[in-house]
């Protein structure tokens, strides 16, 4: 049989433009769990429905760019510099993404926040609209129509309200908040009532699917069943759908000559030392402070351990245009430097920090010589990193140390060292326990985790996902 036609939606198209010339331009693969998942998605005939990450004003720009991405099956949304600072630095990343990881705003922010919120939320709801605009120009009868994130709340509402035969899922990424939280935004209704357009609605885990639907009962008086969330005799199905990785590309990747030389020289240069690693986004949600903190404590108390480990951090420059993630990246680079000013010798330093990010190849050999992995979220949606650490773990068996705040601690729990992150003291004394874990605690631990994440792999979430959307649309036209 043919393949399932999708359409998949997200702010950001897995391929991000650069551009090089008046028609010229370069591809890059963007960072981010959300596009690495989705690159594991291969059973369906898909196209994918996004903004390339710039500006461009002109049309002759324009057009060599949509050709460029149309090689990759993208489609891109051009959105203008004011509604990039409108909807994505502002309403998404300063209001939403904050306030669904628990963390509020800044202080100083807050009255200039509250002010400027409704031309935010204005801008927000005018770029889903675009986002719908490029989807109907592409839309085929029959299409799988699946959004993506919370950037695209509004979407579900403005596709169905154009063709409510579109078959629209929606599906979050990040944390769905306690009701208490969601309760504070001055948008809280018609976020949610534009999500419940969609016809399934799916997170990384039972709570946030939970935390969902009680929002909807306490703020919007509808309906919870076990099902989902019940209006006015229409059904919104709502559901844990736990992504997972490509974890075969991991393992292949692992056998190249490529990998393995870089492997043999990252040994080399980190012998006789044991091997730490960090590989986040540079984001608050990611508690590097906290984990560095905790590792400088650790040091502190163990003089032994001085110049025998190394923590190497890859902190992957992220929403740069955004003052808080400006404020983040000084307070992390003034840790850093005071810790290799404390610990470090003329030869050696304990915290190699690095504003970059690396390559798919790079990054699977770094995460086969580690030792220990630190993962140490205020708040992650699931956090993927940690999936992919497993899967390059299978000579080394190194071990995990995991934030409980990580959807990934209810899949990896049982293998993993979980954290409270908060708790320097505990990341102080878990990193001596992993440091010195015998053997067969760590296969064991790593067998756990291992067998997790080869078995619960992104092909198989996405298919759940459209099988149980399809489903949910057959029942819906049995029931009317
Ligand atoms: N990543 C990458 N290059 C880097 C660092 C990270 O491609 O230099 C990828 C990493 O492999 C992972 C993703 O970025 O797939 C991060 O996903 P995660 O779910 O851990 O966190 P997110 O960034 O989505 O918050
Ligand atoms: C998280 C979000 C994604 C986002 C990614 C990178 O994973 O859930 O939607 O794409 O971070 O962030 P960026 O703002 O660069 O797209």
């Amino acid at each position: 049989p043919p393949k399932q036609r999708l359409l998949v939606v997200a702010n950001r198209l897995p391929v991000s433009a650069v551009r090089k010339g008046e028609d010229s331009w370069q591809l890059e693969i963007s960072v981010g769990g959300l596009v690495s998942a989705l690159l594991g998605v291969k059973e369906f005939d898909a196209r994918w429905i996004g903004w390339a990450g710039v500006n461009v004003p002109d049309s002759v720009g324009q057009k060599a760019l949509t050709k460029a991405l149309a090689e990759k099956r993208c489609i891109p949304v051009f959105l203008d510099e004011e509604i990039v600072h409108q909807y994505y630095n502002g309403y998404c990343n300063n209001i939403l993404w904050p306030l669904f990881h628990y963390l509020g705003l800044p202080q100083e922010d807050r009255l200039a926040t509250t002010r400027s919120f409704q031309s935010q939320f204005d801008a927000y709801k005018k770029a889903n609209q675009m986002f719908a605009d490029v989807v109907h120009e592409h839309y085929q009868e029959g299409d799988v129509v699946w959004c993506h994130d919370y950037h695209l709340m509004f979407l579900p509402k403005c596709l169905k309200e154009h063709n409510k035969k579109m078959k629209v899922g929606w599906f979050l990424h990040t944390p769905f908040p306690s009701s208490e939280i969601h309760r504070t935004l001055p948008s809280r209704s018609e976020l949610l009532r534009s999500v419940l357009a969609a016809d399934l609605v799916g997170f990384h885990t039972y709570d946030y699917a939970r935390h969902f639907v009680s929002a909807c009962t306490r703020i919007l008086g509808l309906e919870g069943t076990p099902e989902g969330v019940e209006n006015q005799g229409k059904l919104t199905r709502v559901a844990a759908f736990p992504i997972g990785i490509d974890s075969d590309r991991f393992i292949r990747a692992l056998e190249l000559p490529q990998v393995q030389d870089h492997m043999k020289e990252l040994k080399e240069r980190f012998a006789g030392r044991k091997v730490m690693l960090g590989v986040d986004r540079l984001d608050m949600i990611k508690g590097i402070p906290q984990k560095i903190l905790a590792f400088e404590k650790f040091l502190e108390e163990n003089l032994n351990w001085r110049d025998k480990v190394v923590l190497l951090q890859i902190a992957v420059p992220t929403r740069t245009d955004v003052p808080e993630y400006q404020k983040l990246t000084s307070q992390v680079h003034e840790i850093v430097g005071r810790i290799n000013g404390r610990f470090g010798t003329l030869t050696a330093v304990p915290i190699h920090h690095l504003d970059r990010s690396l390559d798919f190849h790079a990054l699977c050999a770094l995460y086969a010589v580690t030792d220990v992995a630190l993962v140490t979220s205020l708040r992650d949606g699931m956090n993927l990193v940690s999936y992919e650490f497993v899967a390059c773990q299978a000579s080394k068996k190194g071990v995990l140390i995991l934030s409980e705040f990580a959807g990934a601690a209810q899949s990896l729990g049982a293998g993993a060292i979980l954290v409270n992150p908060w708790n320097i003291t505990e990341v102080a004394a878990s990193i001596g326990y992993a440091l010195n874990m015998a053997a067969d605690e760590r296969e064991k631990r790593h067998h756990h985790n291992f067998m997790h994440v080869t078995t619960h792999t992104s092909q198989e979430w996405a298919a759940t996902f459209v099988s149980e959307l399809n489903d949910t649309i057959v029942e819906a036209q049995l029931r009317t």
